[in-house]
């Protein structure tokens, strides 16, 4: 069944949010308004054909196109990268690139075979008591990107899954969650998570873990029963005697959620 709506978007009931319910409604009603204002500056008409979407395991093959999707989108409007201004990031390619071997990252893929959405995990293993940590913030030049890697190190320093989950040897991170943003607020990122933890579950992974910058993402999780196990406001982080991160209203807080996951 498809549903016509005013501004010619057309879309089958299998595409709708799960908690649209009542499909035979004005789009006002189902959808926030910033869903229609996003889709009608995009000046987007999807093509019925293709919103029949699949989800799949992200192989090496599919690196080059994973990354032209993070650039439109990620990279784009990730809240930090927007607020920065992030730009060309040849080293946070590298970063997004760099767990796609460990074969838990998956893909929404449409019926013209185009990836709209993707969400990179990468397995990560508790480290030995010897070994030192590395700051993330060391492996890049790029000074917009060094910047949230330094968030990333702040956080690091201050919250450890491993102290939460001492009994775990290794845990899966959600590093990178985009959807094309014609597809946004269908609950893709959802089904993109559900992969995840389905893999999870094949392959005995208990903890899940992931680091929010955005709100979006945080409502994804919340939305899937995720626990917020550590938060830091962003205008509580200071450096150098100055807040450094701004991003726009709703994105007010890095938040970490965890679920842990039964077979
Ligand atoms: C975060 C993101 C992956 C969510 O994907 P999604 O498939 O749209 O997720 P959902 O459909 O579950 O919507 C999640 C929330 O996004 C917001 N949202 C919905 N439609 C939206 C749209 N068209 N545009 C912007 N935000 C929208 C809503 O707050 C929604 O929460 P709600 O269901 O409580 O209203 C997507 O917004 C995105 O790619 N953002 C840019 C990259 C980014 O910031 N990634 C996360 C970094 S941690």
């Amino acid at each position: 069944m498809a549903v016509q709506y005013q501004n010619q978007v057309t879309l089958e009931t299998s595409f709708i949010r799960q908690d649209a319910g009542k499909i035979m409604v004005e789009l006002s009603e189902i959808l926030p308004p910033i869903h229609q204002l996003v889709n009608q500056m995009a000046a987007v008409t999807i093509d019925s054909k293709e919103q029949k979407l699949s989800y799949e395991t992200i192989t090496n093959d599919d690196e080059e196109e994973v990354i032209e999707l993070l650039k439109k989108t990620f990279f784009k409007d990730e809240p930090l990268n927007e607020y920065l201004q992030l730009g060309e990031c040849k080293d946070l390619e590298d970063y997004c690139k760099k767990s796609i071997p460990d074969g838990c990252s998956f893909k929404a893929v449409n019926s013209n075979g185009e990836i709209v959405g993707v969400f990179l995990n990468g397995i990560i293993r508790k480290p030995e008591p010897n070994d030192e940590p590395v700051l993330l913030a060391s492996k890049t030049n790029h000074e917009k990107f060094k910047i949230i890697m330094q968030l990333m190190d702040y956080i690091d320093s201050k919250f450890s899954i491993f102290d939460l989950y001492p009994d775990i040897e290794a845990f899966i991170d959600g590093k990178i969650l985009a959807v094309d943003p014609r597809y946004r607020g269908y609950g893709i990122a959802g089904q993109l998570t559900d992969k995840t933890i389905e893999f999870m579950q094949q392959n005995n992974y208990k903890v899940f873990h992931v680091l929010c910058s955005s709100h979006f993402s945080a409502r994804v999780l919340e939305k899937m029963d995720f626990t917020e196990v550590f938060r830091l406001n962003y205008e509580e982080y200071i450096v150098d005697g100055k807040k450094v991160l701004c991003p726009e209203k709703p994105h007010v807080a890095a938040r970490i959620f965890t679920k842990v996951i039964s077979s």
